[in-house]
């Protein structure tokens, strides 16, 4: 199957600081791809740079995003204002702060709409009420002449994930959509992204750092590390048997009431534009060797994963990028 949307070797900028490089990830039709890793690892930076979003001092250096057959680096801010909410719409960890305040939501539906389509009142209205009850929100006139304040984090999130979905974009971008809510109101926004995959066949990249989100709702992670993709897999591969030491850690460091204690990932990352001769990651690992302190590892691929590790060179059915 050809990915609905693909980087490929992905490398950015701000200032002369390098945050990404090389990133290579992919989505297909229908899939769900979770973005775990610590703050500051470059997650927010990766999504806002595939919907075009990246701040005026940021560059793209290196690479291509594809969007189908588009390649989204070499696409004019006009032709990129007409895919952003149309073929791809980013939801943010607080949409109560990103909706505007002083219009109601009815307004703020109609104005995203007719950005993108050229649509009547009544057939915006038409589609606002098919997204609405499939993502278990009743009362839908309280709601359209709600200002955001009027709504709680939980319902505004989700009438944010609705924006999001009124032009039917084949892909949602979801920045931390969970983390700023309650423990019943993270469930309910789960729920309603499982619903839009379900309903819809909507593609969604998800950064989180639930490792609970991540194992019921995604279908593949990238695991983040000062700006690369260390380790790339099914989650089932992921969760069942991490390769990369850090992705073992961060397993390791997820809550769990069963086993009581609690286990934090020593050490702190390191500075972005620090010149590096090894491995981002060799002060912290506790599987490091000599030649990680002197050689940046390579990326390769290993038991259906994709691992940017020392480790697994020797044993790498394929080198994929030095
Ligand atoms: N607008 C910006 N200008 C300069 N540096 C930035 C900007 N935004 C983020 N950064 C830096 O880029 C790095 C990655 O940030 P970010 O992508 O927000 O990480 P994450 O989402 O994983 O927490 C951090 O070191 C951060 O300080
Ligand atoms: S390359 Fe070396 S330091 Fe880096 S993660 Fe692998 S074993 Fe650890
Ligand atoms: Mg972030």
């Amino acid at each position: 199957m050809k990915p609905i949307l693909e980087t490929k070797d992905l490398c950015v900028s701000y200032g002369n600081t390098k945050i990404l490089e090389n990133i290579n990830i992919s989505i297909n039709k229908g899939e769900i791809l979770g973005i775990v890793g610590e703050s500051g690892s470059g997650k927010s930076t990766l999504l806002k740079s595939l919907v075009s979003l990246l701040p005026s001092n940021a560059k793209i250096e290196h690479g291509n995003i594809f969007l189908e057959n588009k390649d989204l680096v070499k696409l004019s801010k006009e032709e990129l204002r007409q895919i952003r909410g149309k073929e791809i719409s980013i939801v943010f960890q607080n949409s109560g702060a990103s909706l505007c305040p002083i219009r109601t939501i009815e307004k703020q539906f109609m104005e995203s709409a007719k950005a993108h389509q050229d649509i009547s009142d009544e057939d915006i209205r038409k589609s606002i009420d098919e997204i609405f009850p499939k993502i278990h929100l009743k009362d839908v006139d309280r709601i359209l002449k709600s200002y955001p304040f009027e709504l709680s984090g939980g319902m505004n999130q989700r009438v944010g994930i609705a924006l999001a979905m009124l032009n039917k974009p084949s892909i949602i971008l979801a920045d931390e959509p969970t983390s700023a809510l309650d423990v019943t109101a993270q469930a309910q926004v789960v729920k309603t992204l499982m619903r839009l995959r379900d309903d819809f066949n909507t593609s969604i990249i998800m950064i989180t750092h639930n490792m609970g989100v991540v194992s019921y709702m995604v279908d593949k992670v990238a695991v983040m590390y000062n700006g690369r993709v260390v380790e790339y897999g099914s989650k089932k591969d992921i969760i069942n048997r991490p390769l990369h030491p850090y992705t073992q850690m961060l397993i390791k460091s997820t809550p769990n009431m069963k086993k009581g204690k609690l286990y934090g990932i020593p050490g702190k990352a390191p500075v972005f534009g620090d010149a590096k001769r090894g491995c981002a990651f060799v002060d912290r690992c506790n599987k490091s060797m000599g030649k990680c302190y002197t050689e940046i590892p390579s990326t390769v691929s290993y038991d259906n994963s994709i691992v940017n590790c020392h480790l697994y060179k020797e044993l790498a059915e394929e080198e994929i990028i030095v």
